[in-house]
């Protein structure tokens, strides 16, 4: 199956985005605080020294332009803008993923028959950027939980490990040493296994456009954003947390956790207000990123300043 970009696809055949969300039921995972309807009294206030909403308004996503031109993909650049200038000749098909490590069937396995549009499930998540920026999205996607039992992971396997592709040519950020390439996370196995977390392979119903990880991400969302790796190779059952890109980089910035928590300032900044791309006063910043009815139970007794 050829992978169809956006410009590939008659007009005719796509539905303007305010359509297509009221069209699909779209499950609504919000949770907590984030499902306060809109509507209510906004009474800004300063925290951190920034100008908060006290009340965050309701969910609406942000546009496919915001969405796609907008992004951290160091592969392609280190600037908001490069992704979308760089990434758009990347090939994403043919694509397969090597899948090894402590599982029974590990192989290499083609897109095609991995990600079956039958089970594809679509999602609006928060995803909150370590940079304490924020974007609401409307993803498309396989429960990553079900792609994995096809893999028949053994008891031992306490880790997944996700890998980029490493190729230079394609990826003109890989022919500098700005990161350790190619770029790996990773996830505890109940995290990997948590039904939140997805592959995803569209948005707004359309396929993923290059600089938003096409042809299949990982989307963790009640982690930052840098968890959901890109452009994904390889899947690695392990039985050891895995070092990870940014952990390797700064490991007094990043931890392997990467939950959202706006009580554990990043060295240099605050984490406890965000920008919503589109919006100018800041938003403060929930626990889990909103999502603590559905996961706050996975770290019930861990430090998380400790593991942060
Ligand atoms: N994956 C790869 N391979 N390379 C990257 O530089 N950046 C991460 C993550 N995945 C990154 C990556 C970071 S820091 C963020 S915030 C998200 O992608 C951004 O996703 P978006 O551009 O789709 O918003």
């Amino acid at each position: 199956m050829l992978i169809r970009k956006p410009e590939d696809i008659p007009s005719s055949e796509i539905t303007p985005e305010r359509e297509y969300l009221n069209r699909r039921s779209f499950l609504k995972l919000a949770g907590g605080v984030g499902a306060i309807a809109a509507g209510g009294a906004l009474v800004p206030r300063l925290l951190h020294g920034a100008l908060v909403d006290d009340q965050p308004q309701a969910d609406t996503p942000n546009s496919w332009d915001q969405i796609t031109s907008y992004n951290n993909y160091y592969e392609f650049g280190t600037d908001k803008a490069d992704p979308k200038a760089n990434a758009q000749n990347f090939r994403t098909s043919p694509w397969s993923i090597e899948v090894g490590g402590l599982c029974n069937k590990p192989g290499h396995y083609h897109y095609e028959d991995l990600f079956k549009p039958a089970s594809r499930v679509d999602r609006v998540y928060r995803l909150r950027c370590v940079e304490a920026w924020s974007m609401v999205i409307p993803w498309n996607g396989y429960v990553l939980a079900d792609i994995l039992k096809r893999f028949e992971p053994q008891p031992g396997a306490k880790y997944v490990k996700f890998t980029t592709l490493y190729d230079p040519q394609q990826m003109p950020g890989q022919r500098r040493p700005v990161l350790q390439w190619p770029y790996v996370e990773g996830l505890r196995m109940d995290e990997a296994m948590h039904p939140l977390t997805l592959l995803v392979t569209g948005l707004y119903g359309k396929p993923l456009p290059n600089q938003d990880g096409a042809p299949v991400r990982l989307v963790v969302p009640w982690k930052y954003g840098f968890k959901g790796i890109k452009a994904i190779v390889k899947i690695e059952f392990v039985d050891q947390q895995p070092m990870t890109t940014w952990m390797i980089a700064a490991p007094d910035e990043y931890g392997f956790y990467a939950n959202v928590n706006p009580h554990v300032d990043h060295p240099r900044w605050t984490q406890a207000v965000e920008r919503r791309i589109g919006e100018f006063r800041r938003r403060p910043t929930l626990m889990f990123n909103g999502y603590a009815d559905q996961v706050a139970s996975l770290y019930t007794g861990m430090d998380l300043r400790k593991y942060f």
